[in-house]
C-alpha cells in the first residue's frame, strides 16, 4: 500500500505537523487531510512558509495553522496538551544549502536547537500519557540524504548504514538533528522514526531551489544559472511520493529505524535544466531559439557535493512503498503547475526573494569556457 490509511470505524487520528506551510510539509498536510487526519500545523512562517500553499483548506475546522517556532517550549507543550496528537511529524527546518553558506547560525538555531527542544518537550509530554497511548505515539523526523556526504560516479548509493559525513552547514545541522532524534529513542525510549530522502520536486516549491528557479527565470527570459559545469548529480523524488512514503513509515515503520527514500531518478543538473527547457519549448515556445539558450554556467557552490544517490530497498522491501511518479512526466506536470499558478508565483517573489537573488547570484561571475 502506498497511500494514507483510510480507516472508517476508529476516531479521527490527529497529528502535530511542523513546517506544514513549506513545500513538502504543505503537500503532506493536504494528503493527511484527504485521509481524514486532523492536523495541527505549527509553522514559523519564515520566507519559505506560505499559508497560500494551504488555501484549499480554508474553512476546514480540522486543519489548525499555528504561527510559532518549534523551539518555543511553552507553545509546543500547550499544543500537545490541548490536542493530544497521535504523532508529531517534524518537517520544520531551514532547508536551502546556499542560504546555509551565507548564514549558518540560522540553521543551527532551527535545525539543531529547535529540533532538540521539540524532542525534549514531546518526550516530557509523551511520558505523561497512559501506557496504551504512549505505545502508539510516533515522532517522525524528516531528514535528507545530504547527511551522508558526497558520492563519486560509480560509488554505491547511500544505504541506511552509510556513515554520516555532512559537508554543508545545512547537512551538518540536519545530521545533528538526526543524531538527537536517534538519541531520544535510545536514551528515553521515545518512539522515533527517521526518514532520509533525496531531492524533492513538485508544485509549490519555493523558487530558490533549482527546478522552480529555472522554470521562473526561463519564463522571464533571464539567465538559467548552472553551478560549475552542471555535472553534479541528484536523485529526484516527486513530493507526493515522499509524502506517501512518510505515511507508510508512520503506519508500519519499526520504531527506532531509519528509512531512505529516493526516486530512482539520478540526473545531472544540466540534464534537469535542459529537460525543463525542452518542456517549456513545447508549452510556451519562444519566437526563435530555445529556452536552453538561456543556460549560463556560473561560479560553483563552495563545497558542492558531487553526487547523491539513494538505495531505498529497505522501505520498498519492508514497507511495500515505491515511487510511482516517473521523473519526466512528473517534471512536465510541475512545469505546468507553475504556468497555471501565476498568482502564487507573483506572491512568493516578494522583495525578500529579490534580495536573496541579489545575494546569491550577484557575486557569481559567469564561468567562462563552458557551452550548454
Ligand atoms: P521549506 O524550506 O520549503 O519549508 C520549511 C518550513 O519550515 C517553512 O514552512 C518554514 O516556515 C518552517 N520553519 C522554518 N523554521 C521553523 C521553526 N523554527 N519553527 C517552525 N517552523 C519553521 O522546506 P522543505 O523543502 O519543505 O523541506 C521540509 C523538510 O524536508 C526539511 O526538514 C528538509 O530538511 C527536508 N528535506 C527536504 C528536501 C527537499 O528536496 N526539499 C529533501 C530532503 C529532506
Ligand atoms: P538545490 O535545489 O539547491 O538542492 P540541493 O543543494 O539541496 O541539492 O540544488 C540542486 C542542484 O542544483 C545542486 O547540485 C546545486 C545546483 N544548482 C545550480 O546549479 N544552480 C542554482 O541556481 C541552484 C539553486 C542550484
Amino acid at each position: 500500500m502506498n497511500s494514507f490509511s483510510d480507516q472508517k470505524d476508529v476516531p479521527a487520528p490527529c497529528q502535530l505537523v511542523t513546517g506544514g506551510a513549506g513545500f513538502i510539509g504543505s503537500a503532506y498536510v493536504l494528503e493527511a487531510r484527504r485521509a481524514g487526519i486532523r492536523v495541527i500545523n505549527l509553522d514559523k512562517l519564515t520566507y519559505a512558509g506560505n499559508p497560500a500553499n494551504l488555501s484549499s483548506l480554508a474553512g476546514d475546522p480540522d486543519h489548525i495553522l499555528v504561527r510559532g517556532d518549534i523551539g518555543n517550549e511553552e507553545l509546543v507543550a500547550f499544543l500537545l496538551q490541548t490536542h493530544a496528537p497521535d504523532a508529531v511529524v517534524n518537517f520544520a527546518a531551514e532547508s536551502h544549502v546556499d542560504r546555509s553558506i551565507v548564514d549558518p547560525d540560522a540553521f543551527v538555531r532551527t535545525n539543531v536547537l529547535g529540533t532538540a527542544s521539540l524532542l525534549r518537550v514531546v518526550k516530557d509530554w509523551w511520558r505523561s500519557l497512559p501506557a496504551h497511548r504512549a505505545e502508539k505515539f510516533r515522532f517522525l523526523h524528516v531528514s535528507t540524504d545530504e547527511v551522508y556526504g558526497a558520492l563519486q560516479p560509480g560509488d554505491p548509493a547511500f544505504t541506511e548504514a552509510t556513515p554520516y559525513s555532512p559537508n554543508s552547514p545545512y547537512s551538518a545541522s540536519k545530521a545533528a538533528s538526526d543524531h538527537m532524534a536517534r538519541a531520544f529513542h535510545e536514551t528515553y525510549g521515545l518512539p522515533v522514526l527517521l526518514t532520509n530522502c533525496s531531492n524533492n520536486y513538485g508544485p509549490r516549491q519555493f523558487p530558490e531551489k533549482l527546478i522552480p528557479l529555472v522554470i521562473l527565470n526561463a519564463l522571464e527570459g533571464k539567465p538559467l544559472p548552472v553551478y560549475g559545469k552542471g555535472a553534479n548529480i541528484r536523485d529526484w523524488l516527486h513530493v507526493e511520493d515522499h509524502c506517501a512514503a512518510i505515511a507508510r513509515v508512520l503506519e508500519s515503520g519499526a520504531v527506532g529505524r531509519c528509512y531512505n527514500i529516493g526516486g530512482h531518478a539520478e540526473r545531472t543538473n544540466l540534464e534537469v535544466v535542459r529537460a525543463v527547457c525542452a518542456i517549456l519549448d513545447e508549452l510556451v515556445p519562444l519566437g526563435q531559439g530555445g529556452h536552453a539558450d538561456l543556460i549560463t554556467f556560473v561560479t560553483d557552490r563552495p563545497g558542492h557535493d558531487f553526487r547523491y544517490a539513494i538505495d531505498c530497498s529497505r522501505i520498498e522491501k519492508e514497507l511495500g512503498w515505491k515511487p510511482v511518479h516517473a521523473f519526466e512526466s512528473g517534471l512536465k506536470e510541475t512545469v505546468a503547475w507553475y504556468l497555471a499558478n501565476r498568482p502564487w508565483v507573483d506572491h512568493v517573489r516578494s522583495g525578500a526573494y529579490r534580495d536573496w537573488l541579489a545575494v546569491n547570484y550577484g557575486q557569481r561571475a559567469a564561468a567562462t569556457g563552458g557551452t550548454p
